[in-house]
């Protein structure tokens, strides 16, 4: 959160992936004057983690300098979903900006995820 490149909106992620071989990679939000090209820090933590081997994901953390909690934005989601393994549901922790925590189920945040057969 602290490495937040977030010049427009001043807004700091921080996100943190907790892989299936215990490892951890963190990321933070990655904004561009073009906006669309912005990048969530949850995204920046998985392309960390899959970039250095990691196929599933136990857990993502999130927290921000936002009031209240931060949940990743829908397209994170979708995003992780590709690496929440069949059997066991990728948690996610937010936290707050006070520092309260909640753990949710990344199904209860993204129902009917669309999802394809992988192939290997
Ligand atoms: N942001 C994240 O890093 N993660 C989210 O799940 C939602 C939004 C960032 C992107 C942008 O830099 C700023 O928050 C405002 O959208």
């Amino acid at each position: 959160m602290n490495n937040a490149y977030s010049p427009y909106s001043g807004i700091k992620v921080g996100a943190a992936v907790l892989d299936e071989r215990l490892r951890v990679y963190t990321g933070c939000n990655i904004e561009n004057g073009s906006y669309g090209l912005t990048i969530c820090a949850e995204r920046v933590a998985a392309a960390k983690a899959v970039s250095s081997g990691s196929k599933y994901f136990l857990y993502v953390l999130v927290v921000s300098n936002l009031e209240g909690f931060a949940y990743p934005c829908g397209a994170c989601r979708q995003f992780l979903k590709e690496f929440s393994s069949e059997n066991e549901d990728m948690k996610v922790v937010v936290v707050s900006n006070k520092g309260n925590t909640r753990v949710l189920k990344l199904s209860e945040l993204l129902p009917n995820a669309f999802e394809l057969r992988r192939i290997d």
